[in-house]
C-alpha cells in the first residue's frame, strides 16, 4: 500500500474503511430479467468491475476483496463452469494495462492448484507483472471457501508442529512451546493471504443475507451492509452509499464506546 496520501477526485468525508470485501450476487437474476443466458449476467458483472474498483481508489479504499468464485460453485452446470473460467481469464489479460495505470495490485486467495492451468497461468502473470505497484490491492476470492482455508490452515500447522517434534515426539516442553505460540495472530499468518488486514466493510448485493463461507475468520468484526442491487446494477453511488452506512456504525470490538464509562466492573 502506498505510503504517500494520494489526491482523491471524490473523497468522502469521515473514515472510509480500508478494506471492503463484497459477495457480488444476483448476476443469474439480472440475466434472467432480460431473457439471457446466467453467463450474461457473468459477463455484465465483470464489465461493471472497472468503473468499481475506480471509484473505490476514489473514495481512499486501500483493498477490494471480491467474491468471484466459491468452492461450492464447481456444482453449477459445465457451461456457466465453462463462461466462468473464459471470463477470469480474458478479465486478467484487458485489465493488465488498467491495473499497472491505477497502480492495482493483484492477489488472489483460494485454492489455486485446483484451477484450470490456462486460468492459473493468466492469473500468475497478473500478480507477477502488478506485484510493485503501490495503490489499491485487489484480491480476487477464485475458488475460495472459508472453511477449506481454515481446514488449509489447519494442515498447514500439523505439518509445522510434526516436523518441529519429529524427532522425540514425547517432550511434553516442546509440546508445550508449540502450543503457547499458536495464538489468533498465528492462525492468521497460516490463511491465503497472511498479509491481509482483516475487513473493516463486508457487502453482499442481490438481496439475500448470508455469509456463503466467505471469509469467516476475516470478517469477526466487520461491519455488515446489504442491498437489494444485483451485482451488474452495482454502482459508484451504492459503493457510497455502502460506506455512508459504516460511518453510522459504532465498532466496539467487544468493548465500550468512548464515551461510556470505562470503569472496570467490580463484581464478581
Ligand atoms: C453470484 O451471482 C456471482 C458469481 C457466482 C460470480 C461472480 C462473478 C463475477 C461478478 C464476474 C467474474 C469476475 C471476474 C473478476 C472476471 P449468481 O450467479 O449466484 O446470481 P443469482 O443469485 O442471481 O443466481
Amino acid at each position: 500500500m502506498s505510503s504517500s496520501t494520494p489526491m482523491l477526485k471524490s473523497p468522502i468525508l469521515g473514515q472510509v474503511p480500508a478494506h471492503v470485501a463484497i459477495v457480488m450476487d444476483g448476476n443469474g437474476r439480472w440475466a434472467q430479467k432480460q431473457g439471457l443466458a446466467r453467463s450474461a449476467g457473468h459477463i455484465q458483472g465483470a464489465a461493471i468491475l472497472e468503473k468499481v474498483v475506480e471509484a473505490a481508489i476514489d473514495f481512499g479504499i486501500k483493498r477490494l476483496t471480491l467474491y468471484c468464485f466459491s468452492h461450492e460453485n464447481w456444482k453449477r452446470p459445465k457451461e456457466e463452469l465453462d463462461a466462468l473460467m473464459a471470463l477470469l481469464k480474458s478479465y486478467m489479460k484487458e485489465q493488465r494495462p488498467v491495473f499497472m495505470k491505477n497502480k492495482i495490485r493483484l492477489r488472489i486467495i483460494g485454492r489455486r492448484n485446483e484451477l484450470p492451468s490456462d486460468v492459473l497461468h493468466e492469473i500468475d502473470e497478473t500478480i507477477r507483472l502488478t506485484s510493485a505497484n503501490d495503490g489499491l490491492t485487489l484480491a480476487l476470492a477464485i475458488n475460495y471457501g472459508a472453511r477449506q482455508e481454515i481446514t488449509d490452515a489447519v494442515k498447514k500447522i500439523v505439518r509445522e508442529v510434526s516436523s518441529a517434534i519429529q524427532n522425540d515426539p514425547n517432550d511434553q516442553t516442546k509440546i508445550e512451546a508449540l502450543e503457547q505460540a499458536i495464538d489468533e495472530k498465528y492462525i492468521s499468518s497460516k490463511l491465503y493471504d497472511p498479509e491481509a488486514p482483516d475487513p473493516d466493510l463486508f457487502i453482499r448485493t442481490g438481496g439475500e443475507q448470508r455469509l456463503s463461507n466467505y471469509l469467516l475468520w476475516q470478517l469477526s468484526y466487520a461491519e455488515l451492509w446489504f442491498t437489494n442491487v444485483l451485482w451488474p446494477d452495482f454502482t459508484p453511488e451504492t459503493l457510497k452509499e455502502g460506506i455512508l452506512a459504516y460511518q453510522k456504525r459504532q465498532r466496539r470490538y467487544g468493548g465500550l464506546n468512548s464515551t461510556d464509562s470505562q470503569k472496570p466492573c467490580d463484581c464478581k
